[in-house]
């Protein structure tokens, strides 16, 4: 298959690289000059563990190529993925003038039949503009057809996401579509084309029976089926973090009731982890869109709203958990050990770590801060307001209190009886929940983290 895949950001990029992976001819568009440059010299602009690797060998192979104009690859392709941005408006709505913009210039370039697929999250109805848009603009007045193919990749594991899939969903209006459709996702259907989650290599021979379910729906089903999932899934976030928050009164343990929860296959363990909230650059901007878009169609989705608060609360409260340790912040050397949103990436859109290191300064507290991968986005981020340090001893080095924001595996694996040695106060404040309170204690710390009990 011939694929062209514009927007090379974090979905693109993923999605381009792993349809290339499967087999097909892929070419990557961004408007962005300079990133097309990077990524032909094979400069990767953001950190994905894996990537790198399969760009420069789906490169090597031909398989993959960078443009920076959309013109020659929608002659090329027969399936065009529109993978741009959708930032939040200041209202919460998402704005769609990339997507818009987009589809226009694939309309301009049009020379025969193409399916022209949603592949960014987009609000529903969004497949109804991008239609008329392109018929508007079509000049050729070539056939085409619009889809919806929503992706469900997370940061840090995208690759596995994208070969190993729990389902793929498209929306499409005609069988031509929907036959094209499958034919770019075969290999990974097949799962001919796998990712192997032990070695995290990608495979390429049929290791099971199964198949990957295809899910075909209508364009405004599966439009939707992302922002459901999504808000679902921030939902049982935050429903958590309040039962953390109803632990802590009650006397009750969040970890062990989030196991006896979790348990019952309705509800399945995954996304139980109480800590300081969900951020990245999705939950925080669906939750908010979908909510945006329900209130548009005249029904108040008030869940998602209580989702939301109980989110930016839940950051709130732990700022408050440092305060009341340390009891006067001003002149306090506080040290965080994680500033991503979460581990395995360096991205720090929306990330817990922000809103807590700026509140603690507005205090006058004095951050000494740590991540594995985003030093370089922190830099950028807060200048020179905060000391940059290079591993969690550096970080711990006579600070008044260490604060945990991201579970990275380093901060799991650190000699805890050195960092309580360096500390100049011995509080350890876990956003995570990543330590047992019992140990900690053992230890010497006076341990605070997310609805347990701490040992007296
Ligand atoms: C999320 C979804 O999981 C993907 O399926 C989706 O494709 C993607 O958004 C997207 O829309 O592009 P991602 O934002 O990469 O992926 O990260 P997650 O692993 O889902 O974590 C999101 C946030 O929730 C993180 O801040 C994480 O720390 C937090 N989280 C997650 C918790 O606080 N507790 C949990 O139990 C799980």
């Amino acid at each position: 298959m011939k694929i062209a895949v514009i927007g090379t950001g974090y979905v693109g990029l993923v999605s381009g690289v792993c349809f290339a992976e499967c087999g097909h001819d892929v070419i990557c568009v961004d408007k962005v000059k300079a990133k097309i440059d990077n990524l032909l010299k094979g400069i990767i602009p953001i950190y994905e563990p894996g990537l790198n690797e399969l760009v420069e060998s789906n490169m090597r192979a031909g398989r993959l190529a960078f443009e920076n104009k959309i013109g020659p690859a929608v002659k090329e392709s027969e399936v065009i993925f529109i993978a741009v941005g959708t930032p939040p408006k200041p209202t919460g709505e998402a704005d769609l003038s990339y997507i818009e913009e987009v589809s226009r210039q694939v309309a301009l370039a049009m020379d025969r039949y193409k399916v022209v697929v949603e592949k960014s999250t987009v609000p529903v109805k969004t497949g109804e503009w991008v239609k008329r848009t392109i018929r508007f603009n079509n000049k050729a007045g070539v056939e085409f057809d619009v889809a919806s193919n929503p992706e469900f990749l997370r940061e840090g594991s995208a690759i596995g996401d994208f070969l190993k899939p729990d389902r793929i969903v498209i929306g499409v209006e005609s069988e031509r579509a929907s036959d094209l459709l499958r034919k770019c996702y075969q290999p990974i259907i097949d799962q001919s084309v796998s990712f192997d989650l032990e070695t995290q290599k990608v495979i390429h021979q049929a290791v099971q029976d199964t198949k990957v379910p295809f899910i075909v729906t209508d364009v405004h089903s599966s439009e939707l089926i992302k922002h459901a999932s999504n808000s679902f899934l921030a939902l049982k976030i935050s429903y958590i973090n309040a039962v953390a928050n109803f632990c802590e009164l009650a006397g009750a343990d969040v970890e062990q009731v989030a196991v006896g929860m979790g348990l019952d296959s309705r509800i399945g363990t995954q996304f139980l982890h109480a800590g300081v909230g969900y951020g990245g650059s999705c939950f925080p901007k669906d939750v908010s869109a979908f909510l945006e878009i329900s209130r548009d169609l005249g029904y108040d989705f008030k869940l998602l709203a209580d989702v939301i608060e109980i989110n930016t609360r839940q950051r709130e409260i732990f700022i408050r958990k440092i305060k009341n340790a340390l009891w006067i912040l001003k002149d306090k050397t506080i040290g965080i050990l994680g500033l991503s949103f979460k581990p395995n990436t360096d991205d720090m859109r929306e990330a817990p770590a922000i809103d807590i290191i700026k509140s603690l300064q507005l205090e006058g507290a004095k951050i000494k801060a740590y991540d594995p991968e985003a030093m370089d986005v922190a830099r950028e981020h807060f200048q020179d307001t905060i000391t940059y340090c290079n591993d969690p001893y550096e970080v711990a080095r006579n600070c008044d209190a260490l604060v945990l924001v991201t579970e990275w595996d380093e901060f799991l694996n650190m000699d805890l009886e050195r960092i309580y040695e360096l500390l100049h106060y011995p509080i350890f404040i876990d956003g995570r929940n990543l330590f047992n309170p019992v140990d900690m204690k053992k230890i010497g710390f006076e341990y605070h983290c997310i609805g347990r009990q701490i040992p007296r």
